[in-house]
């Protein structure tokens, strides 16, 4: 695999992004508020997409403050595992952040620390059609990881990656588990809502108002009538978020590579991945899918 690869309570972690050892941290010294809205998923599920939603149900109306509106969802919405430093004089940004936090994290649910879990703040989960998260973490990859400092490994063929994958080696995975991680919580009472990329595309809008009832503020009569909604599901569009140039600023820094705005906002569509995927490949995604979702509601 691209650089080491782990395991820990069963699921996969690469060495470097983030490292195993901030997620240890995260779950040692992470104080969770139940003010926290946490947004979570694995890798390439639409977590941006789902962070600038989240930020905008949020932050808007008039008394709010507004002055991290043009900063990356990434910025506007930070990484758990990404502010932690693993040092003996450990820091978590984080706990200086007044509340109501806005956070995120791809760590699966049992290894989320018990602060979180146990303050009953509302996570959202977003999730995604295997291919699609299997084709988008593909390219993803091979864009970043070139760029380490001091490594030059050959990126994977989609060959090599798509077994690994299918076997359950990949960031954060196995795939099924991280989604299964989240849906049996909220089965046995978790306060989580999943969101499917794929419904989020054909109807933003009842997603939306879902959204905003889960986080308690949903949209008033006159915000319907005011095309709120609209405005928000415009404003965090794939094609209006590329054209604002938001990446430009603050990824490197926080993901600690050079990423620009094409890397997280490559195609924005559900079927991209037929361009890349064999039908034989897709059919063998779709049959594990459908044996590891069995029993759930999830297809
Ligand atoms: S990351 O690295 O985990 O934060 O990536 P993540 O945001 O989860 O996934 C990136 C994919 O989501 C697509 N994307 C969007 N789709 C629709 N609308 C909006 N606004 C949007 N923003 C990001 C992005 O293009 C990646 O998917 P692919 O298939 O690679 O295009």
């Amino acid at each position: 695999l691209e650089t080491a690869f782990f395991q820990h309570k069963e699921h996969g972690w690469i060495s470097r992004f983030p490292t195993i050892v901030n997620c240890l941290v995260a779950q040692k010294y992470f104080v969770g508020r139940s003010t926290d809205v946490f947004v979570s998923s694995l890798p390439k599920s639409g977590t941006v997409w789902l962070k600038d939603l989240v930020y905008k149900i949020k932050r808007r109306g008039g008394n709010q403050d507004h002055k991290n509106d043009l900063l990356s969802p990434h910025q506007k919405v930070p990484f758990l595992e990404l502010q932690v430093y693993a040092s003996e004089d450990h820091v978590l940004d984080i706990d200086s952040l007044p509340s109501p936090r806005l956070l995120s994290t791809h760590i699966p649910y049992p290894s989320l620390p018990t602060s979180l879990i146990d303050s009953g703040c509302p996570i959202v989960y977003i999730w995604r059609d295997p291919k699609a998260v299997f084709v988008s973490d593909w390219h993803f990859f091979n864009e970043i990881i070139p760029s380490e400092p001091g490594k030059n490994h050959p990126p994977l063929t989609i060959n090599e990656k798509f077994e690994c994958f299918c076997n359950g080696y990949s960031i954060f995975g196995p795939y099924w588990d991280h989604v299964l991680g989240y849906w049996n919580a909220k089965k046995n009472g978790a306060n989580i809502l999943l969101i499917k990329y794929e419904d989020l595309m054909v109807d933003p809008v009842v997603q939306l108002k879902a959204l905003a009832e889960f986080l308690k503020l949903p949209f008033t009569k006159e915000e319907e009538k005011d095309n709120i909604i609209h405005g928000i599901i415009n404003a965090c569009s794939f094609q209006t978020v590329k054209d604002s140039k938001m990446y430009e600023s603050g990824n490197t820094e926080l993901l600690q590579v050079q990423v620009n705005n094409t890397t997280f906002l490559r195609k924005g569509k559900t079927n991209d991945w037929e361009n890349y995927l064999t039908p034989k490949m897709a059919e063998r995604l779709d049959l594990l899918t459908v044996q590891k979702f069995a029993d759930t509601d999830l297809i």
